[in-house]
Parts: structure tokens; C-alpha cells; sequence
């Protein structure tokens, strides 16, 4: 690859049912940056290791993952979309770069702090886990990870292994930029951040009862129904400005600041919208789902690819090191 050429590759751990904050945050982008050859995107189920142990969950999840992403435009014959343990060549570089990872650079993670607050027993993968992640980045030569707030130290933490490597052996590995995703964080329905881990998400594939039963829930102010109200602190106007159309956010927000329209005219309007963005990816979902081989041979052949430029890399490594 030519150094002047751009290569975009990200990831998505196979943790949960992907939500919107998923869909605005990651997959959309993802999306939207198919370059090819260039553009790579993959289901980090290594490092879902590090928290499911339950193998039909994990298997489930992925493949939940990929049907996501191909439902909602990706198009296998543009960029590659392949689960990461395809390329076992990984975690020998994970190797490689552990010896050259300083303990002091892990133990700043905040993403591990986090969890550790929460009370999780960490396992050393969970510590590992940015190198692992540096892997993924350098073994394709990636000069773009597109990623959410959350993932900018893992890929700091990249930049740092990438340099020292290239320091201590020579140049080896291409040095990665971070492209933050434009959309701010999406709330959940009880306000707080969206996550898989909080039970406050709305997925991609919900429908019918269970969505509207999510949307009417979404947590709002008490202002009564006269009152004119701030569309910008409101939790259902956060979402409604993703899927509905400029003209329609103008509309909702003037009616909000009008008064005489309540948080249940604005969870319909909400509903209808959601219902309008995502119908045709869950019309292509359930065909996908009826040819499971599909979804599998897109896994495989992008995993094909992927290995031929993860070798090439790991070649340069090893033979910088002495190994080979
Ligand atoms: P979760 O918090 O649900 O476990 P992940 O950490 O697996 O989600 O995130 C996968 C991708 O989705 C990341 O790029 C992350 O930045 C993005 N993302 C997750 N939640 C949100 C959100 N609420 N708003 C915007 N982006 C999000
Ligand atoms: N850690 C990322 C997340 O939780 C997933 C991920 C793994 C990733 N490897 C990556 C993202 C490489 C970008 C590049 O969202």
C-alpha cells in the first residue's frame, strides 16, 4: 500500500443486540466509509472473550453483528467485514507488542479503570485488552480508526505501542489517527448513555410492541402540556434529530418551544420516524437471516482477505524482532 493511500478499519465487540447509540455512533460511519480494499470493519469477538464465556452467546452475538452490518448497507463486495479470530495471526502480534508495552500504559486505561469501579473481577485479557486492540490497527497498516469518545486513549495507547516498536526494531508499523464520529453520545431511554451494560437501549431490530413500549418510556421533564419546553435538554428530541428530516426537527422543536405540545405527541412523532429509518434494514435483516451461508461465506472471505495483509505484517514484525 502506498503511503499517501488512507485505510479506514474499526471494530464492534459481539457484547449485545447492537442499539442506536451503536448504529449513530459506529456502524453508520462504518458505513458510509467503504472505500474498497481500504476499508475494513470487523467483529471483535477475541476480545469479547474477556467478558462472555457462554459459546452459543458469543456465537449468536456475532453473527448478530455482521447481519447488522450488512442489513444496514454494507457492501461485502466494497470493504471487507470479517470476525477477527479469522486472523489468528493477531495474537501473535499481540505478542510481539506486549513485550514492547510498558505495564504503566495499561494500568492508565480508563476503559479497564471503569470496570475494575464497577466491581468486575478483571482476568489479564481484560488488561490486555488495548494491545489486542493495537493489534487489530497495525497488523492492516490502518492510517484511520473511526471511533467513538470511549476508544480514543486505546488508540493513543496504539500510537505509543506502534512508535516504540518502530523505535526499538525500526520502521514497521504505520502510525494510526483516531476519526472521532460526528454524532454526539445517544441517550438511552432512562437519559444516561446508551450502552448494552446500563438495559437502557433501544436496538436496531426492535419493532412493533416492544418498541413503542421503549419509546413511550423514554424519560422526560414533568413540565405540563401548556408549558413551552427546551427541545435541546429533552431526551426524545436527542433522538428524534437522528432519523427524522430537517424539516421535521424544525417542526418538532418550534412545537416544543410553542408550548401546548406534550412529551406524548413527541414519543409518537418519535416512533413514527424510527419506524420510517429503520423498516427497510429490517426488511433486508429477516431476508438476510433466511440464507445463513451467506452471512458465513461473507465472514470467511472477508476473513480471507484480511489474513493476507495481517501475514504480511506479522512477516515485517518477526523479521524485525530476530524471529524470523
Ligand atoms: P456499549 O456501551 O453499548 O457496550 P460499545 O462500547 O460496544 O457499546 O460501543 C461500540 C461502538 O458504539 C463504539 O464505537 C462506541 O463509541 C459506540 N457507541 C456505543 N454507545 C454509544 C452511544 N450511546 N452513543 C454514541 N455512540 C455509542
Ligand atoms: N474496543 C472497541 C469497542 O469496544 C472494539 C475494537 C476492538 C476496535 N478492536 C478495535 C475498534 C480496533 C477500533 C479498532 O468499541
Amino acid at each position: 500500500m502506498s503511503k499517501e493511500t488512507k485505510r479506514f478499519l474499526s471494530g464492534i465487540q459481539p457484547t449485545g443486540e447492537p442499539h442506536l447509540g451503536n448504529y449513530f455512533g459506529a456502524i453508520k460511519q462504518h458505513i458510509e466509509n467503504q472505500f474498497g480494499a481500504n476499508s475494513l470493519y470487523f467483529i471483535a469477538n477475541y476480545h469479547s472473550l474477556t467478558t462472555i464465556n457462554d459459546k452459543e452467546k458469543l456465537k449468536n452475538l456475532t453473527k448478530e453483528v455482521a447481519v447488522t452490518y450488512l442489513a444496514c448497507g454494507l457492501d461485502p463486495n466494497n470493504s471487507t467485514l470479517f470476525r477477527q479470530s479469522d486472523v489468528p495471526e493477531l495474537t501473535e502480534l499481540t505478542w510481539l507488542l506486549l513485550t514492547v508495552t510498558p505495564m504503566g500504559l495499561l494500568q492508565k486505561a480508563v476503559s479497564y479503570k471503569d470496570k475494575i469501579a464497577k466491581g468486575m473481577t478483571p482476568n489479564a485479557g481484560l488488561f490486555t485488552y488495548p494491545v489486542l486492540m493495537s493489534s487489530d490497527i497495525l497488523a492492516y497498516d490502518s492510517t484511520t480508526v473511526p471511533v467513538g469518545k470511549d476508544q480514543i486513549q486505546h488508540i493513543e495507547i496504539t500510537r505509543d505501542i506502534a512508535q516504540r516498536f518502530n523505535n526499538i526494531y525500526g520502521e514497521t508499523f504505520v502510525v494510526p489517527n483516531y476519526k472521532l464520529s460526528s454524532t454526539p453520545l445517544v441517550p438511552g431511554i432512562d437519559g444516561a448513555k446508551m450502552s448494552k451494560s446500563y438495559g437502557n437501549g433501544i436496538f436496531v431490530f426492535d419493532e412493533g410492541k416492544t418498541l413503542k413500549k421503549k419509546v413511550m418510556s423514554i424519560v422526560t421533564s414533568s413540565k405540563p402540556l401548556e408549558a413551552p419546553k427546551d427541545p435541546d435538554t429533552c431526551n426524545i428530541f436527542s433522538i428524534y434529530k437522528l432519523v427524522a428530516s430537517e424539516e421535521k426537527i424544525n417542526e418538532m422543536a418550534e412545537n416544543y418551544r410553542a408550548g401546548n405540545y406534550g412529551f406524548g405527541h413527541a414519543k409518537k412523532a418519535l416512533l413514527d420516524e424510527i419506524n420510517e429509518y429503520f423498516e427497510p434494514f429490517r426488511e433486508k435483516r429477516k431476508e438476510l437471516l433466511k440464507s445463513p451461508d451467506y452471512i458465513e461465506d461473507v465472514l470467511i472471505e472477508g476473513g480471507k482477505k484480511a489474513r493476507v495483509i495481517a501475514r504480511e505484517t506479522l512477516n515485517r514484525a518477526l523479521e524485525a524482532t530476530g524471529l524470523k
